[in-house]
């Protein structure tokens, strides 16, 4: 059976926990420690309660770096906005599962436009609501804190989560992603790579290490070895 995983896990640094004067240089680095994705978090103030960037900043973080932009819209209404992100240059868009309603529509959308189309969920919601989505989303991005701030501390029953989308994901044959954001760090990234996880999200375990350079191959070799036999 060919498999539905990429070659080697991906690690999407979390902007949301570097330094926003200074986002270029953020991405510079990123870029010079081997990063696989940039990680931008939208947020509006209703879906969850904080507020952080949207379209002109993503636009600026285009013209900043040639990493792929993983957007993740924590907003209502994100079928409103979806199109206009990629637009603005994000390579990966995901929405969240319990704030679209049209979620076929939207993920059409935002592949017609050119664009990784994925699936959030919060913690709270089963893996089972992408049952009739599968072949629609291109990743699923699976919360392991509730969506709104870095920092915060990885809630374990995440990894069963993941377990099962991986095994529904063998056993429907269908080649999505899986991601995981929230808590991250050397701790717990070989542990979720081996339940299934592809591309893992870090704020604060790379943008608050003491060297963040160090931080991105360290999460990297964990993330390695979660794929050794
Ligand atoms: C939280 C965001 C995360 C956040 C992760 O709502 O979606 O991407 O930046 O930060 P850490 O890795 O510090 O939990
Ligand atoms: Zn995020």
């Amino acid at each position: 059976m060919p498999t539905l995983r990429p070659p080697a896990p991906l690690l999407a640094p979390s902007l949301l926990s570097a330094d926003f004067t200074r986002l270029g240089e953020a991405m510079a680095m990123l870029e010079s420690a081997g990063a696989e994705l940039v990680h931008v978090d939208v947020m509006d103030g209703r879906f969850v309660p904080n507020i952080t960037v949207g379209l002109p900043v993503v636009e600026s973080l285009r013209k900043a770096t040639t990493l792929p932009l993983d957007c993740h819209l924590m907003i209502v209404e994100p079928g409103r906005y979806a199109v206009d992100f990629v637009k603005a240059g994000a390579d990966w868009v995901s929405v969240h599962q319990e704030a679209d309603p049209h979620l076929h529509r939207t993920l059409h959308a935002i592949r017609s436009a050119g664009a990784k189309a994925g699936v959030a969920l919060n913690p709270s919601t089963p893996v089972e609501t992408l049952l009739d989505l599968l072949e629609d989303m291109d990743f699923a991005l699976l919360m392991s804190v509730n969506p709104g701030f870095s920092g915060q501390s990885f809630i374990p029953r995440v990894l069963d989560k993941v377990r099962r989308l991986h095994s529904l994901r063998a056993h429907r044959g269908v080649p999505f992603l899986i991601q995981v954001d929230g808590g991250v760090g050397l701790s717990n990234a070989a542990d979720l790579v081996r339940a299934g996880v592809d591309c893992l999200v870090a704020g604060n375990g790379v943008f608050k290490a003491e060297n963040p350079i160090a931080a991105v191959a360290a999460l990297q070799a964990e993330m390695r070895k979660g794929r050794e036999a």
